[in-house]
């Protein structure tokens, strides 16, 4: 039987991929960015997941705005880098799992989520820079990679308790799958931040704390997080933590927390990453 052995949730902002790639990570102002994603390297290493389902968002850079599917899973074999203006990230492509994408879209449908399927995406900086971020650099990525885009690029973004209920339906179909794998499932985006607009710049340090804090075994008042709040207490593009949801739900009841990093600011944004445990 598959299990969900770890969730992690992390910023993922193109910037930290961009000194990633043009070998800054010991520069003063990138270097206490990095050193908060050594724990979970190693972390890694020892873990050794078979596949990751990656909680993420398109910023518009695969998904244009012709097209804008609430919850979009990627059922192919491979994903390439999106070139997202600057081309494409020198990172491996990302191979998926096309049989175990299956499974969870068929569950997930029967599970009363109409889910768009991907079988062609290319993925941008949501989901390669916390791959980056947790494998370093590597000539191909350790594992399959499932691919989950949540719109939050266009009114109406999914609600809190919806991707709760998501990530809870998530865990139910991991658990019916046969094969032995070690999943692990990771939300990425955020903490507050805001891009654009006359409070460009916003940073929320309580709240992302507060977020944090709670993320482990407050969830209910996450849960309620209206999309009004989300805009007021951590900027426009704070929505992104709503992925977050989705990987602790599929955690189970009741988590333990193995390690934070909190960092302000990388690029425009509060830098935050937790690794928890489900207790079962
Ligand atoms: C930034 C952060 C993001 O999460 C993102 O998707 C784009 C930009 C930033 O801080 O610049
Ligand atoms: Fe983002």
């Amino acid at each position: 039987m598959a299990r969900i052995t770890a969730g992690i949730g992390s910023s993922h902002v193109p910037a930290i991929g961009a000194a990633f790639d043009h070998g800054k990570t010991q520069d003063p102002y990138w270097k206490p960015v990095f050193e908060g994603y050594e724990w979970v390297k190693e972390f890694q290493r020892k873990e050794d997941p078979d596949v990751v389902i990656l909680c993420y968002n398109d910023h518009a850079s695969a998904l244009m705005l012709d097209v804008v599917p609430t919850f979009a899973l990627g059922c192919a074999e491979e994903f390439a880098p999106a070139d997202e203006g600057w081309g494409a990230r020198p990172v491996p492509m990302v191979m998926g799992d096309p049989v175990l994408a299956g499974h969870l879209a068929e569950q997930l449908v029967i599970d009363n989520f109409d889910l768009t399927l991907m079988n062609h995406l290319d993925v941008d900086h949501g989901l390669t820079v916390p791959l980056s971020l947790m494998f370093g650099k590597v000539e191909q990525w350790p594992v399959r990679v499932i691919p989950l885009a949540i719109n939050v690029t266009q009114f109406p973004t999914p609600s809190a308790e919806r991707c709760w209920q998501l990530g809870a339906a998530i865990a139910d179909a991991v658990q019916s799958y046969p094969a032995g794998l070690n999943v692990q499932i990771w939300g990425t985006g955020g903490m507050s931040h805001q891009l654009q607009g006359p409070r460009a710049g916003l940073i929320n340090p309580e709240f992302d704390n507060a977020f944090l804090d709670k993320l482990s075994n407050q969830t209910d008042d996450l849960r309620k997080i209206s999309r009004l709040e989300f805009l007021r207490e951590s900027g426009s593009e704070g929505i992104e933590l709503i992925m977050w949801l989705i990987m602790r739900a599929a955690l189970g009841d009741k988590v333990e927390e193995l390690h934070r990093f909190y960092h302000v600011p990388a690029s425009n944004t509060a830098v935050g990453h937790i690794v928890l445990r489900p207790v079962r």
